[in-house]
């Protein structure tokens, strides 16, 4: 797809590796829909992206009715919708049964559980189907499949993790991050006849303020068991999504970006 001028929403786009892909692709041309939880930052946010006729709306991408009224909202302003970025995700890591001495001291508790599938597998499930009842909606693939080219519907790239195979501490996480990947190759499979690709990134531990909360000596723990010796950058993973949308035979794969980390 060519993104120069291109309608894309991105969930999570107020800081952190949605901000930065909103940048990257802003920097090509494309026009924004930012959505994030927190209405300040994502006035900020959208202020300061390069280019123009971009859009925000504040919105919990885990409510329903607050999804559809965003992509109301956003598919009137950007004129449509080509491209989302499902960003959005949160972590509320626990053991499933905490243990000392024998005893058991504590379990996750079924809030923690929720809170995190409600964001990073409901969420990621509603925006998807908002997004692709837009883009198919708006007509534009339904000459799928008749050659390389412009008659790309859409592209949907989910962000799943590389916890998605299971990491000690995230029963919830890991659960929701599998979700992801398994939904992308679903999607892939449903929406071609569309015109839509649907691709996911796992990435690594990469440095935005979710891997910051983390205690240093936790920090310097991973980067000593990464084969490239460093976290990842922002702009690694947003050339990624990047390079899923300009990429027309991409569809239905997960791309790992984790310096070769295995967890
Ligand atoms: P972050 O915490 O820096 O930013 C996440 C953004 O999502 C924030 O602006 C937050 O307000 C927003 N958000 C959270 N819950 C929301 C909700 N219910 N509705 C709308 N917006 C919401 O996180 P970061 O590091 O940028 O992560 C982005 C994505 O990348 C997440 O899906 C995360 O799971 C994934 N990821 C991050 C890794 C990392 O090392 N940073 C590694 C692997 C995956």
């Amino acid at each position: 797809m060519d993104v120069s001028a291109a309608p894309i929403v991105i969930t999570g786009a107020a800081r952190g590796l949605g901000l930065e892909m909103a940048r990257t692709l802003a920097s090509a041309g494309a026009r924004i829909g930012l959505i994030d939880l927190d209405p300040a930052a994502l006035a900020e946010a959208h202020a300061r992206l390069p280019g123009s006729g971009h859009a925000y709306a504040a919105a919990n991408v885990a409510d329903e009715d607050a999804v559809i009224a965003a992509f109301d909202l956003l598919e009137g302003e950007l004129g449509g919708i080509r491209g989302l970025v499902n960003n959005a995700g949160i972590t509320r890591d626990g053991l499933l049964v905490k243990v000392r001495d024998g005893k058991v001291e504590g379990r996750m508790s079924v809030e923690q559980w929720r809170s995190v599938i409600d964001v990073d597998l409901t969420g990621v499930f509603l925006c998807g189907r908002e997004a692709a009842t837009r883009m198919i909606g708006a007509g534009i693939g339904d000459d799928a499949g008749a050659g390389a080219g412009d008659d790309t519907g859409g592209v949907i790239v989910n962000i799943a993790s590389i916890s998605r195979h299971g990491n000690f501490g995230q029963s919830n996480y890991a659960a929701a991050k599998a979700g992801v990947v398994a939904m992308t190759v679903t999607w892939a499979k449903e929406l071609a006849r569309h015109g839509i690709r649907v691709a996911s990134i796992s990435p690594g531990f990469v440095a935005t303020e979710m891997v910051r909360q983390m205690p240093e000596k936790a920090i310097d723990r991973i980067n000593a068991q990464i084969p490239l010796g460093r976290l990842g950058l922002p702009e690694e993973i947003a050339s990624t999504v990047r390079f899923i949308f300009d990429n027309d035979f991409v569809t239905g794969r997960d791309f790992a970006v984790d310096g070769g980390l295995r967890l």
